[in-house]
């Protein structure tokens, strides 16, 4: 496996490996990797002759007050897993190699979808996230790129920026990883005391109970639903704070007037704050 960390040596491997004609899949990260990002890893690995992983913790992804500086980070044991899943190369440029000329001057700024959900909450993060990963698909150039559904509203946004910009690059959305309890796998668990950590798997209920509702009571709207899921979330995960507990369509992420129905695909959006981490949880229904 080979190790990069300098923009001009991934180009240059990229060249190469395109040179040989065979298809590259990329799976970007900030690292701390779960079996959640393993899996994508894994289906990469499945659909390409080569894969490469980036670990860049994105400065310009983090707000003033958010986790930048604490953010879990633990480079040798990901290159190990990395090396036992097969990855081919791993990118893990510096901060100073990504931005040499300090904060970037001209960015990615995808409007509309980044509003909502953690978009109102962490202004400006999808921007930085969209803009990091437009910078990685342009020196990786890879055929396929791997995203976590755990990340929904992620993946609208650079699906949308791909959509606009034409990159060529197909994306490919991957399923949410779960513990035994239900709870989404998440470099950020690691941040919540016991007692916060034994109510975590409320989202992962509420979206079970979303699914229940729906199925029970025909009709049903989104700020019905929105509502039940707040309800159940204060009963079963006191310790935590709802962020947002939102029905919105997917992935334009518009509210929804009338009954939902799968025809028309909607996503039900989770975010809790404990202590601190602050966790997310969705699930998509569509047919
Ligand atoms: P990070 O949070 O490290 O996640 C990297 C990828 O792993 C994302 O596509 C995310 O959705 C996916 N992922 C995380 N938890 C998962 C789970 N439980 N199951 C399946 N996939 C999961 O997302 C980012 O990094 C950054 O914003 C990045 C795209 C790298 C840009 O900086």
């Amino acid at each position: 496996m080979q190790i990069i960390r300098t923009v001009k040596d991934i180009a240059a491997f990229s060249k190469e490996t395109r040179g040989q004609g065979g298809s590259i899949g990329f799976v970007p990260t900030m690292g701390y990797l779960h079996k959640g990002h393993l899996s994508l890893v894994k289906r990469a690995k499945e659909e390409n002759e080569t894969v490469v992983v980036s670990i860049f913790v994105n400065p310009l992804q983090f707000g003033p007050n958010e986790d930048y500086d604490r953010y879990p980070r633990d480079e040798e044991r990901d290159l190990a897993l990395l090396r036992d899943a097969g990855v081919d190369a791993v990118f893990l440029p510096s901060v100073q190699e990504m931005y040499p000329h300090g904060k970037p001057l001209a960015t990615v700024t995808v409007s509309g979808i980044t509003e909502p959900l953690c978009g109102a909450s962490r202004p400006g993060h999808f921007d930085g996230a969209a803009t990091v990963v437009l910078k990685l698909f342009h020196l990786v150039s890879p055929d396929k790129a791997y995203f976590g559904m755990k990340d929904a509203q992620q993946v609208a946004v650079i699906e949308r920026m791909v959509l606009d910009l034409n990159v060529p690059v197909s994306i490919v959305r991957c399923p949410t990883l779960r513990e035994e309890d239900g709870l989404a796998m998440s470099s950020r668990n690691v941040y919540l005391t016991e007692a916060e950590r034994r109510q975590a798997p409320a989202l992962y209920h509420a979206l079970e109970t979303a699914g229940r509702l729906l199925a029970e009571r025909p009709g049903l709207n989104a700020g019905e639903l929105a509502k039940e899921l707040r309800d159940f979330l204060e009963a079963s995960a006191p310790a935590g704070t709802i962020d947002y507990a939102e029905v919105l369509s997917y992935p334009d992420l518009a509210p929804i007037s009338g009954a939902l129905q799968k025809a028309k695909p909607f996503i039900v959006a989770l975010a809790v704050k404990f202590s601190k981490a602050r966790l997310i949880d969705n699930r998509l229904f569509a047919e």
